[in-house]
C-alpha cells in the first residue's frame, strides 16, 4: 500500500520534510517546521474564503459536491424528505441517529412546550419600526434571549445546553412570526399545542378571528420538507460563523444571533429573497435571453445559481422543484414559475453557466413556493433560518465537544509598512502622509 505521507523539498534550502497524510489531508501545522533559517516564522498556507482548507472532523452532514450527494448522519436528503418530519430530522442531527418512537414523542412535546416568548421579548419585538426588516429583527431578538436566559452562558453543562437548544429550536418560529405580524399591524397570535411544529408556524403567522386554525395540510407538509432541506449544509458561512464565534465560548443565543447574521447576506440565505427581486425584474419569458446576456456580460450574478460546493445539480432544488408541483396544486400556479423556469433552460444550454458548472442552487425555486403560500419575499431568509437553526446547534456542540478545537483565530499575510517614524500633527502634510 502507498505510504499515507507527502514529501515536500523546500527549493529554497534544498530541505525534503514528509508530512503525514490523514484522510486526504495535511496538518498546516506541520508546515511550520519548514524554515529558510531558525528565525523564519515557518510555512503557512494562503488560502482566502477558506477554498481548500478543512476546518474541523465533522460526523453531521456529508455532502458530494461533484455528484450532487448530500446526507444528513448517513442517510440521503431525498429519504429523510420523504419520510420523516423537521422535527425528526433536527433530533437526527443533534443526536447523531434517528429517534425511536417514544425519543420522537418526548422530543416534540419538549419542543412544543418551549415555542412561548417571555412576555419582555414579546415588548421588545413590537418597539421596532413597522418595516423593520424580518430577518434583522429575528437576529436582534435571538440576540436578546440571551438576557432573558442568562444561564445559557454554562455551555459545558450538557443538560443546560440541551435546554438552550430545545429553546432555540422551538421559539424562533414565534419570533419569525411575531416579526412578520408586526410588520402588518397584526397582534401576536399565542403558540397552540394541538398543533404539529409547521402548523402551529402557520397558526402563529395567519390565525385571525377563527377559534382555531387549521393548516392545509399540504401546504404545512410542504412548508416541513422545506424545513428538511435547510436543516443543515455541513461548513457554509453561516456554519462556519456558527463555530468560530461559538469557539470563544460564547453563549448560544449570541452565537445563533451571528450566524443568522451570516445567512442574512445575498450570497447565501439572503439569496432567496434575491432570486424574486431578479424575476420581478425580468417580468417575462421572453425578457430571460437578454437577463442572461447581461449577466454574462458581467452585469451581476444570476441569483439562485452557483454553488461553492455544487459543482452539479443541487439535490434540494430537485426536492423542491416537486415540492413546487404538490403546492401549486393548491394555491395555483405562481406565474413566476415560467420565468424560472426559462431562465433554468437557457442557463443550463449555455456555454458561460455550463463551464462554470453553475447549476440552480435551493434558493432558486423556494422563493417561489414561499410565495405562492402567501410569504412576502423579505420573509424568506427567516424561513430559511427556522430550520437551519437544528444544524448550527448542532455543529456548535459538535465544536464545543472537540478536543482538538481552540478559539478560531487565523494568521494573515502581511502587506503593509515596515515601522515607520511618528510625525506630530502640526509637522504632517497630505503628501508625508501618504508616502
Ligand atoms: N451568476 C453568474 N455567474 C456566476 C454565478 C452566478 N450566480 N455564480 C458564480 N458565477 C461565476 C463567477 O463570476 C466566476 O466566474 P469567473 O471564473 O469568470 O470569474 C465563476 O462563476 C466562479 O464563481 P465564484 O464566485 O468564484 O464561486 P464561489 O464559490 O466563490 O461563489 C456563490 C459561490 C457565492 C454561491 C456564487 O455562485 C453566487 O454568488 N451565486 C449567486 C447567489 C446565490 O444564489 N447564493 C446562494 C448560495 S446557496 C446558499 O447559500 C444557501
Amino acid at each position: 500500500m502507498a505510504q499515507q505521507s507527502l514529501t515536500i523539498t523546500d527549493n529554497r534550502t534544498n530541505q525534503t520534510y514528509t508530512l503525514p497524510v490523514e484522510n486526504g489531508t495535511i496538518r498546516a501545522m506541520d508546515l511550520r517546521q519548514i524554515k529558510t533559517s531558525p528565525e523564519d516564522f515557518g510555512l503557512m498556507t494562503y488560502d482566502p474564503a477558506f477554498m481548500n482548507t478543512a476546518s474541523c472532523r465533522s460526523s453531521i452532514t456529508f455532502i458530494d459536491g461533484d455528484r450532487g450527494i448530500l446526507r444528513y448522519r448517513g442517510y440521503p436528503i431525498e429519504v429523510l424528505a420523504e419520510h420523516c418530519t423537521y422535527l425528526e430530522v433536527a433530533y437526527l442531527l443533534l443526536f447523531g441517529d434517528l429517534p425511536t418512537e417514544q425519543e420522537l414523542k418526548n422530543w416534540v412535546h419538549e419542543i412544543t412546550h418551549h415555542t412561548m416568548l417571555h412576555e419582555s421579548t414579546r415588548h421588545f419585538m413590537q418597539q421596532f419600526r413597522y418595516n423593520a426588516h424580518p430577518m434583522a429583527m429575528l437576529i436582534s431578538t435571538v440576540a436578546a434571549l440571551s438576557t432573558v436566559y442568562p444561564e445559557s452562558k454554562d455551555i459545558f453543562n450538557p443538560d443546560n445546553r440541551l435546554l438552550q437548544i430545545k429553546r432555540l429550536i422551538a421559539k424562533l418560529p414565534s419570533i419569525t412570526a411575531l416579526a412578520y405580524r408586526h410588520s402588518l399591524g397584526f397582534p401576536y397570535v399565542y403558540p397552540d399545542n394541538d398543533l404539529n411544529y409547521t402548523e402551529n408556524f402557520m397558526n402563529m403567522l395567519w390565525k385571525m378571528v377563527e377559534p382555531k386554525y387549521v393548516a392545509t395540510p399540504v401546504l404545512a407538509r410542504a412548508l416541513d420538507i422545506l424545513f428538511i432541506l435547510h436543516a443543515d449544509h455541513e461548513q457554509n458561512c453561516s456554519a462556519n460563523t456558527m463555530r468560530c464565534v461559538g469557539s470563544a465560548h460564547t453563549d448560544p443565543y449570541l452565537t445563533t444571533a451571528a450566524a443568522a447574521g451570516a445567512l442574512a447576506g445575498p450570497l447565501h440565505g439572503g439569496a432567496n429573497e434575491e432570486v424574486l427581486k431578479m424575476l420581478d425584474e425580468i417580468g417575462s419569458k421572453q425578457n430571460v435571453p437578454a437577463y442572461i446576456k447581461k449577466i454574462k456580460e458581467g452585469h451581476g450574478k444570476l441569483m439562485g445559481f452557483g454553488h461553492r460546493v455544487y459543482k452539479n445539480y443541487d439535490p434540494r432544488a430537485k426536492i423542491i422543484k416537486w415540492t413546487a408541483e404538490q403546492v401549486f396544486e393548491v394555491t395555483g400556479r405562481n406565474p413566476k414559475l415560467d420565468i424560472a423556469l426559462e431562465l433554468e433552460r437557457i442557463a443550463l444550454e449555455d456555454d458561460y453557466f455550463v463551464k462554470r458548472k453553475l447549476y440552480p442552487n435551493v434558493d432558486f425555486y423556494s422563493g417561489i413556493i414561499y410565495q405562492a403560500m402567501g410569504f412576502k419575499p423579505e420573509m424568506f431568509t427567516a424561513l430559511f433560518a427556522i430550520p437551519r437553526a437544528a444544524g448550527w446547534l448542532a455543529q456548535w456542540q459538535e465544536m464545543l465537544n472537540d478536543t482538538e478545537q481552540k478559539i478560531a483565530r487565523p494568521r494573515q499575510v502581511w502587506t503593509g509598512r515596515e515601522v515607520r517614524p511618528f510625525v506630530p500633527i502640526t509637522k504632517r502634510s497630505l503628501d508625508m502622509a501618504r508616502t
